[in-house]
């Protein structure tokens, strides 16, 4: 029976591709959302989503097949980064709606074609920056957008990956500059479409710094991944895959088709992205920022500080800590010049990303959400932010600072 729900169908099959997107977020709108069809190109994997989210769905590792016999209105893109922008821009020019994955993209000519594509063609793309509707997220630039501590003049902006979460980006494709763009561009381009939603303004000037200090070629020894190892017992990144169901299912059957590893060996020598980055960013409205990531650290987590002529907001966020720390819950503190002190406790909510991901979720696909604080995010956010990644990933290659509008202007 034909219902007015919106019709969505989603490409690439894998962690968040079955699970938040095919699996999660027709289960949160389940008024208003019905998944009609998937696609990947690893035909093991693709069989592995259509097993656990429904024997009926259309699936085809052919995209345009599974288009043209699902009729989606919106393609959800959740492929490998790097192939981002040619499946946005044919979906674009075939009549859907996008909703893609961050990055948007990882070059600055794949950037170029989507903004083309999307004003060509007036389709609309959304990117899924979840860590916008964290609810700490939110109430910091409603703290910003207040006044409370005058005009903003610089911010300080330090994010932290545990040994766990960060060394997953050096298993995988991740590790390779032309499929992820460096962690400037695949992690960062969260952080950096923060700072310009915090902020209200966009960058204009970047220069970056990045080296590999901890995976790569550091490693005191090296295999091919983590199964069958000689060193699992002395690799302090170790992997045992048959310990969960998902990453075995998931993965583990499908590397048999093109032989992607989901526990390939943190220590392969060719990879040549960074494990440690610096970045000082210059906004059209005069901010300074001086930003870091860094993917081997005992804590997870950041430090945000925004600097203003009548204050400080501070806030650190307590995600995986090796000690005792805040759970559920961060803490902002609202300094004025004047000495007064506010903290301000924000609760996370439920669900993925401290809330993010079902907020994300109810904000795209239920046409009567309000969106007071500018949460949803489009393409030209979506370039911004990728633009700021390019630009840092350029920078550290060539040791000059970037002009944004040189990448936007090709
Ligand atoms: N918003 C977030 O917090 C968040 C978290 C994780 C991943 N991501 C993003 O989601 C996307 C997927 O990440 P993942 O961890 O699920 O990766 P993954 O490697 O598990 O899955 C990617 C899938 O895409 C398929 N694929 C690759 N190229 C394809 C193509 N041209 N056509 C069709 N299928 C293709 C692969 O076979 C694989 O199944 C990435 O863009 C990643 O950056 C976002």
């Amino acid at each position: 029976m034909a219902t007015n729900k919106r019709r969505i169908a989603v490409v690439g099959t894998g962690h968040r591709g079955t699970g938040t997107w095919a699996g999660d977020a027709p289960a949160t709108c389940a008024d208003e959302v019905e998944l009609v069809g998937l696609s990947d190109v690893n035909v093991a994997r693709l069989a592995v989503a259509q097993r656990r989210l429904g024997p009926g769905l259309v699936a085809s590792t052919d995209l345009s097949e599974m288009v043209a016999e699902a009729k989606p209105h919106t393609l959800v893109v959740c492929t490998r980064d790097d192939t981002h922008a040619d499946i946005i821009v044919k979906a674009l020019e075939d009549g859907m709606d996008v909703v893609t994955e961050k990055p948007m993209a990882v070059t600055a000519e794949q950037v170029r074609r989507i903004l083309d594509a999307e004003a060509r063609t007036g389709r609309r793309v959304d990117v899924a920056f979840n860590y916008r509707f964290a609810p700490t997220s939110r109430k910091i630039r409603e703290l910003l957008a207040s006044g409370r501590i005058g005009r903003i003049t610089s911010c300080d902006f330090h994010w932290y990956l545990d040994t766990t979460h960060g060394a997953d980006y050096f298993r995988r494709w991740h590790a390779y500059k032309r499929f992820s763009g460096s962690l400037f561009v695949h992690k960062a381009t969260h952080h950096f479409d923060l700072l310009n939603w915090w902020i209200d303004a966009d960058p204009v000037r970047v220069f970056g710094q990045g080296s590999l200090e901890k995976y790569g070629r550091n490693g005191p020894f090296r295999s091919r991944r983590c199964k069958g190892c000689p060193h699992a017992d002395e690799c302090e990144f170790y992997l045992d895959m048959s310990t969960s169901d998902w990453l075995e299912d998931l993965y583990e059957g499908p590397s048999a088709e093109d032989g992607y590893f989901r526990d390939a060996c943190v220590y392969r020598e060719d990879i040549d992205i960074y494990d440690t980055m610096t970045a000082a960013i210059l906004y059209d409205n005069g901010v300074q920022v001086s930003y870091s990531l860094n993917a081997y650290m005992p804590i997870e987590g950041s430090h945000l500080a925004f600097n203003g002529t009548h204050g400080r907001i501070e806030c650190r966020m307590y995600e995986k800590q090796a000690f005792d720390a805040p759970k559920g819950v961060d803490e902002i503190l609202v300094l004025g010049t004047d000495r007064s002190v506010e903290r301000i406790r924000v609760e996370h909510g439920p669900g993925g990303h401290f809330g993010g991901d079902p907020l994300l979720h109810k904000a795209l696909f239920t046409p009567e959400v309000d969106d007071p604080a500018g949460q949803r995010a489009g393409a030209r956010a979506g370039a911004m932010s990728v633009l700021t990644g390019v630009a840092a990933t350029q920078s550290a290659e060539t040791g000059r600072a970037v002009m944004i509008a040189d990448l936007l202007k090709g």
